[in-house]
């Protein structure tokens, strides 16, 4: 049974699926295998993590779902139409912030109204509104470099919200944000989840972060990426910091933790055995 058809037997269309994907990239130094055979779906309004060391094609899948991206072997649908182009449905924070430095804040943010050929005018208070909500009101006329990092990546959150994708892709959105600011944002994407039923494939290299945010952690190893494992976060909502404390999480973290810990980071294709 394919993975499209294992979700309908199960009751709803699943969002996003994907059935045997591969990657590879070549390079000059030869073909760079970047995902081996993946196959996962992901619910109407699910929040999954994506976790897994550096160079396991995490960046790389969520690419070929928002369709910027080839692929080889498999297939890759949102709510059952084949990916094979840019797709309008979807929303992604990259892992760069990659603000145009010539646009202005507000400009930036709408960027996908403009490639999309939306009118401006329908979304310009609904920049500012997000604006507000991830706390950058008033920087609408500033020029990316006068913004940090963290505060960039903020803006690129807002770029990827403006025209109200219901599948929103992030790739390690917080990463560059102190730890501060990075809670605050925690708890706005769940509450921007909650209230808008979007779906959410989310890639972070924090364990707790997965753990806090996720009703699914995908645990992804590399040389070729795969997927290891998928966990179930059977935790209750609403969920908020002090969750952290519980044993519960923890043994999701220690779970998580171990998982990551197997993987060899330095790995090497197997060599050839030598019959000889
Ligand atoms: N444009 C590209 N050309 C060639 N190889 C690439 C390209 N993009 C990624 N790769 C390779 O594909 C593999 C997966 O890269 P990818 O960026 O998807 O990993 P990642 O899991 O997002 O890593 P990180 O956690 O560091 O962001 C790596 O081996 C990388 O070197
Ligand atoms: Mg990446």
């Amino acid at each position: 049974m394919s993975a499209v058809e294992a979700s309908a037997a199960g009751g709803g269309r699943p969002h996003l699926a994907i059935e045997h994907l591969s990657k590879v990239y070549e390079t000059g130094t030869g073909p760079v295998e970047a995902l081996h055979d993946i196959s996962t779906t992901v619910g109407n309004g699910a929040f999954v993590s994506i976790i897994g060391p550096s160079g396991c094609g995490k960046s790389t899948l969520l690419k070929i779902i928002l369709g910027v991206i080839g692929h080889e072997g498999g297939r890759a649908y949102l709510r059952d139409t084949p990916i094979d182009g840019p797709q309008v449905g979807a929303g992604m924070v990259f892992q760069q912030p990659a603000l145009p430095p010539w646009r202005k804040v507000l400009a930036n943010i709408l960027l996908p109204v403009d490639v999309l050929g939306l009118p401006r005018r329908d979304y310009r208070e609904r920049a500012l509104h997000l604006l507000d909500l991830v706390g950058l009101r008033g920087f609408e006329d500033k020029y990316p470099r006068e913004l940090s990092g963290g505060m960039q990546q903020r803006v690129s959150i807002c770029r990827a919200l403006i025209h109200d994708p219901d599948l929103l892709l992030m790739d390690e959105p917080f990463g560059a944000l102190d730890a501060m600011t990075r809670e605050i944002m925690q708890a706005e994407i769940l509450r921007i989840w909650r209230d808008s039923g979007k779906t959410i494939l989310f890639v972070t290299h924090s364990i707790d972060e997965a753990v806090l945010l996720s009703d699914r952690v995908i645990v992804m190893s590399p040389r070729p990426g795969r997927i290891l494992r998928d966990i179930a976060i059977d935790l209750p909502r609403p969920r908020g910091g002090e969750l952290r404390q519980t044993a519960r999480f923890q043994a999701y973290a220690g779970q998580l933790r171990e998982l990551l810990g197997l993987i060899d980071h330095n790995a090497q294709p197997p060599e050839p055995e030598d019959h000889g």
